[in-house]
Parts: structure tokens; C-alpha cells; sequence
């Protein structure tokens, strides 16, 4: 049978017209790019992995409720499973979140700079996106959080329908005051998102918040402090109502019974996760010395990562002599309001070792 030449249909046009996710993935010896945890789980973590799987009838569709997930999740938190969405990974949660909530005819605002995906992925369910500008610190001040609602409040009363926060943020690493988030859970006329993918590294959780604020919806991650990101599962905590409208836009099945189990196990060893949260945030107290030392100007962290200017340097270049060097960060000089700067993950003190020395060099 004589196959047809291949006349592509064209993609969506909002689709054809947006950028793809710009992170190389490429072999190096020191990968600080992503934000991940340097250290595996627990030798324990694997051993009771491998004792249950023998139990999973994986000739079965999983329980498409992830209820046991579902409610250690949520003793987690002291919430009852009611009140917690699984998904795989948190990217599919926020995409889950501007499938039941956005959509054409509806927007989502965001403070620039902050975690990349929140828009990308409004976009991508046709979601509008309205962008205000953090302040010079970083933070989001009055005037920033007034200028966004009185523009969305054009759009109508019930505009913005989100509101994404990031905290700590992500790629600036701050966490965003408490007084911030009240403020802007008064104000808001829809939902707002407070991604927590690096929540444990914050000294306050919006999850406090939950209680009272119908409103509020915290998201969750076991990519980070929990050194899973090869599992693929994060949450969402939220009101019952919030969490039965992402069950609504949600394939069925989509999370497989072996990252159900994975999860599950992986939340008996919380302690383990507490103390590899106090080593990063030991080495990476070292990280930033190394940075100043070097002449470079580290911003404040309070997560896993630091972003820091080169200065008067050229950062793609200081990137690419990294990269010669066999050590991958990111990249994001050319991001609006980040010129100059590169975002570097805390790594085991070996590797921020070999990355402090191959700075040294690429700065000549
Ligand atoms: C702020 C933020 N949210 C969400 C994610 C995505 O995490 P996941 O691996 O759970 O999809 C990341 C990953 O870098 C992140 O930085």
C-alpha cells in the first residue's frame, strides 16, 4: 500500500505560535540545572519498594481515586483525601488547574519572574495571560498586586479567574511573605495557586492558609526535597470543591499503580526528607560564600537553588564555559528582567566544589 506524501495538518494556532520548554537535558559530569535533589531517597525507600511490588496486580487498571495516596497525602497535612489532587508531576496539576478553571475567555495573572510553566501552560489550555512585574527586591509590593487586579478588573469582575504565586519562587528564590499571600487571597476574585514545589525550604506554608480561604489552592511536588523527580507525582490541597473540578478534567487512571505505591512509601520516610532539606540548606549558606568570593552577586535563597548576576560578563558565555567544563545550570539571561544572570541548584558540596572552580575559570 503506497503511503500518501504527508500533508501535516496545522496545529492549533495559538499552539503553532508558542515557544517549547528551552531546558537542555544534556550528559555532564555536575548537573545543576533543574532544581533536583542531589541525593537519592533512603536505601530503605527501595527495599520496601521492591518487597511490595510483588503485591501490585498490574493486570489491573489502578485505583483511579489514588485514595491510599489520596490520604497519605493527606495525613501529611493533617486534611482528609477530600481536600488532596494527585497528578504526575505538578506540572499536571497546574494543567489540570487551568483545564477546569481557565480556558478561552478566561486569564490568569502571574509576577514576572517566576516559574516559566505557569504561563506556558495557561497558554496552552487557551487560557489568557496577564503578567505583572515583581519589584526590584523581587517581592510583590502593593503597587505591583493593585496595577494587576485594576488591569484583569477591565476584563471583568470575576477576572483574573488565577492568580499563580511561586514560593519560594522560582527562579528568584525567595518565599513570598505571609502578609503578601493574605493580601492578595482578599483581593483576588478567583483561584489562587501557590506553587510549593520547594515549600519545605520556606520558614511558612500557605497550606496554613487553607482553612477559611476556599479560595486558595497550594501545590505540591515530590520532585524536589523528596528526590523523586524521576516518579513523577505532585498534589494539589484545596476545598472539596476545588479538588472534585480537577477530578472533572482528569483522564481516568492517569496515575499508574506503581507511582501510587512509590508515593506512598516515599511519605513514611519524611524525616529523611526534613534532614536532606538541613544539609541543603547548609551548602547552600557555602554555595553563596563561593559566589561573593568569586565577585558575583548571589540573590537571597530560601529554596534549593540561587540565582546570581555575573556582572558586567556576558552570562551566555559564562554558561557556555560551564557547559565546557562539564557542568550544566541555567540559563535564564534571557528571560525578561534576568539579564546577566544564571540560576545554579545546591548540589552535593562535591559538585558545587567542581562547580565554584569551573566558574572561576569560565570568568577567566
Ligand atoms: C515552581 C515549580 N513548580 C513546579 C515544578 C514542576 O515540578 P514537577 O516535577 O512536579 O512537575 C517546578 C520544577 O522545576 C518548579 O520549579
Amino acid at each position: 500500500m503506497s503511503v500518501p506524501a504527508a500533508t501535516p495538518l496545522a496545529p492549533r494556532r495559538d499552539v503553532a505560535l508558542l515557544p517549547g520548554y528551552h531546558s537542555p537535558q544534556v550528559e555532564v559530569a555536575v548537573r545543576l540545572n533543574a532544581n533536583e535533589a542531589p541525593e537519592p531517597p533512603p536505601g530503605e525507600f527501595f527495599e520496601e519498594l521492591r518487597r511490595e511490588l510483588g503485591g501490585v496486580a498490574l493486570n489491573r487498571y489502578p485505583d483511579r481515586e489514588a485514595l491510599a495516596l489520596r490520604e497519605a497525602v493527606g495525613r501529611l497535612h493533617s486534611l482528609p483525601p477530600e481536600r488532596v489532587y494527585c497528578a504526575n508531576g505538578s506540572n499536571e496539576v497546574l494543567q489540570s488547574i487551568c483545564l477546569a478553571y481557565g480556558g478561552p475567555g478566561r486569564a490568569a495573572a502571574v509576577f514576572e519572574p517566576s516559574y516559566a510553566l505557569h504561563p506556558h501552560i495557561a497558554r496552552v489550555t487557551g487560557t489568557e495571560v496577564v503578567e505583572a512585574e515583581r519589584d526590584a527586591e523581587m517581592l510583590i509590593g502593593e503597587r505591583e498586586l493593585g496595577r494587576l487586579l485594576e488591569h484583569a478588573a477591565r476584563r471583568g469582575p470575576s477576572s483574573p479567574e488565577i492568580v499563580f504565586l511561586c514560593s519560594p519562587n522560582n527562579p528568584t528564590g525567595r518565599a513570598e511573605p505571609r502578609t503578601t499571600v493574605e493580601r492578595v487571597l482578599e483581593s483576588a476574585p478567583g483561584l489562587v495557586v501557590v506553587d510549593e514545589a520547594y515549600g519545605q525550604f520556606s520558614s511558612w506554608s500557605a497550606c496554613e492558609l487553607l482553612a477559611g480561604h476556599p479560595n486558595l489552592v497550594v501545590v505540591r511536588t515530590f520532585s524536589k526535597t523528596w528526590s523523586l523527580a524521576g516518579l513523577r507525582l505532585g498534589y494539589a490541597l484545596a476545598d472539596p470543591a476545588v479538588i472534585e473540578a480537577l477530578g472533572r478534567v482528569t483522564l481516568p487512571y492517569h496515575l499508574d499503580s506503581l507511582k501510587q505505591l512509590a508515593g506512598r512509601i516515599a511519605l513514611r520516610y519524611e524525616g529523611a526528607m526534613h534532614e536532606r532539606v538541613a544539609r541543603l540548606v547548609e551548602e547552600r549558606a557555602r554555595l553563596v560564600e563561593g559566589l561573593l568570593r568569586l565577585g558575583l552577586e548571589p540573590y537571597p535563597s530560601d529554596a534549593n537553588f540561587v540565582l546570581f548576576k555575573v556582572g558586567a560578563r556576558d552570562a551566555q558565555a559564562v554558561w557556555r564555559g560551564l557547559l565546557e567544563r562539564s557542568v550544566l545550570v541555567r540559563d535564564v539571561s534571557g528571560w525578561p528582567r534576568l539579564a546577566g544572570c544564571l540560576r545554579v541548584t545546591v548540589g552535593t558540596p562535591a559538585e558545587d566544589d567542581a562547580f565554584l572552580a569551573a566558574l572561576a575559570e569560565a570568568l577567566g
